[in-house]
């Protein structure tokens, strides 16, 4: 009988799909700046972002997993495992660093809010893959009023 409720158990929670966050904080510089415009060009379109020797964000990153609930754990993925992850594939390469020269998975791209969060999802899809559940959202938020969802 045991058996026979777990089974039920599972089928009534194969259709819920469940969200989890983690958020991670890093602290990087940046700037954006477009090599063959002027530099009245430059300041015109990104402002005080394209200050010449770089500025600083304190952001704050959301990645948001979803799929089913492991019937035994009662988890969607450990959120430990999230965290490991996020630690050793994305913030090591962005906190106190430069993010325009010192980023690998950045080199060659606009360090924009925008393009950090795709470069993000691109960092760690295939590992959450491999635990049977999915990204919904990578959010980064680059200050108090401003930030970025990307959804794959
Ligand atoms: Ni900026």
């Amino acid at each position: 009988m045991k058996y026979g409720r777990y089974l039920c158990a599972s089928i009534l929670e194969m259709g819920r799909i469940i969200h989890i966050t983690r958020r991670e904080r890093f602290s990087a510089a940046h700037k954006l700046w477009i090599a063959d415009w002027s530099e009245d060009q430059n300041f015109a379109v990104f402002g005080k972002c394209a200050n010449p020797n770089w500025h600083g964000h304190n952001y704050d990153l959301f990645v948001t997993v979803k799929g089913p609930v492991d019937p035994k754990t009662g988890f969607v993925v450990d959120l430990r495992f999230l965290s490991d992850l996020l630690k050793d594939k994305v913030i090591q390469f962005l906190d106190h660093k430069n993010i325009n020269l010192d980023t690998p998975f950045m080199k060659d791209k606009m360090s924009s809010t925008e393009n950090i969060a795709v470069a993000i999802w691109d960092q760690i899809e295939s590992e959450i893959k491999s635990k049977g559940a999915d990204i919904h959202c990578v959010k980064v938020q680059e200050t108090e009023n401003n930030y970025v969802e990307f959804y794959g």
